[in-house]
């Protein structure tokens, strides 16, 4: 709790002592009682790392390249789940997201297909995945980037104020942030990866080949485009064009939050950051470096999982 102010603090939820915002007490149950349709799709992974990116490539895989239904906002047409959990600490932002209302209403009622995004690991998500099996897709990341673009990110949405970055991988690699352990919410889906409706993607993949992974998704979806569509659809979801997209930047969400300029902290960074592999490097001291590759070692000691 130091290291929050009031709005943003966690809780930790059972089993596993997952670390979460505190408004999940008020939405958890209802979350794991959403009922699953099987033509859902979801996009599940732990927060930062391009989920953002690869929801909008699914979403718009899944809406036959509809461009034009894409610039309305992201987070109306592909809700993240637990939205109302982890913005609802604070009455401001919650106003800004749940104009329309309770917004896990809104997922209830939404039409078929819906198309939902999630950071809550595996056994926080509705129960019936495990029965009804809607696709899911999965995002992974290295954990050093991860961990970089979650340090901006918390400071900013989550309000945390650590005394410096070092302080924040402390808590990160205890699995003490918001969302918890990154193996077990990482494992929770690699484990059941061979399984067909759940394909398991990893950010690195996406940087050196995006044109592979589009079309891996489009037939996970059982979707067919041109190659000159997929050509148009990279150029769509590049970097540079995807922060200046407002139907996905969270501009509106990130100035009110800059405008408030809560810590004086290094709060002033885009939700659609940097987008690079290895940012890492002008961040980790070689200690902290060598902290972080024994940790992924010994937790991927005995897997077949690797990161590039
Ligand atoms: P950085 O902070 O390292 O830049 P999420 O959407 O899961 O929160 O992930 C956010 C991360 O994905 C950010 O990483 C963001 O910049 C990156 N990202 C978003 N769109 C991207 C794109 N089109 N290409 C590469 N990275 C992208």
């Amino acid at each position: 709790d130091r290291l929050f102010n009031k709005k943003g603090a966690l809780i930790e939820v059972h089993p596993g002592c997952v670390c979460i915002p505190q408004g999940y007490k008020h939405f958890g149950e209802r979350i794991l009682d959403l009922q699953i349709r099987p033509d859902d799709v979801f996009v599940v992974s732990f927060p930062r790392t391009g989920s953002t990116w690869t929801q909008e490539l699914v979403w718009l895989l899944g809406h036959d390249l509809d461009y034009e239904g894409a610039k309305l906002p992201q987070q109306i047409r592909a809700p993240l789940l637990e939205i109302s959990a982890v913005l609802s600490n604070d009455e401001d932002i919650l106003g800004w997201v749940n104009q329309n209302g309770d917004l896990l209403d809104l997922m209830e009622q939404a039409p078929s297909p819906r198309y939902l995004k999630s950071h809550l690991m595996w056994h926080l998500l509705p129960r019936q995945i495990e029965t009804v099996k809607p696709k899911i897709i999965y995002v992974a990341r290295n954990p050093k980037d991860m961990c970089v673009s979650y340090y901006h990110y918390c400071c900013l949405v989550h309000r945390m104020n650590p005394d410096s970055f070092e302080e924040f991988c402390d808590l990160f690699l205890r699995g003490k942030t918001a969302m918890g352990n990154i193996w077990d919410h990482i494992f929770g889906f690699w484990n059941r990866r061979h399984e067909p409706n759940i394909l398991f993607l990893k950010y690195e993949d996406m940087k050196k080949d995006f044109m592979a992974v589009i079309k891996e998704v489009a037939r996970f979806l059982g979707k067919n485009p041109s190659e000159e569509e997929i050509i148009k659809l990279e150029e769509y979801l590049s970097f540079k064009n995807m922060q200046k997209n407002p139907a996905v930047n969270l501009k509106p969400l990130m100035d009110t939050l800059r405008g408030e300029d809560y810590m004086g902290h290094e709060n002033r960074s885009n939700f659609i950051r940097k987008g690079v592999v290895g940012d890492w490097k002008n961040y980790m001291s070689l200690e902290l470096v060598s902290r972080f590759d024994k940790w992924t070692a010994e937790n991927i000691n005995g897997t077949d999982f690797t990161f590039d």
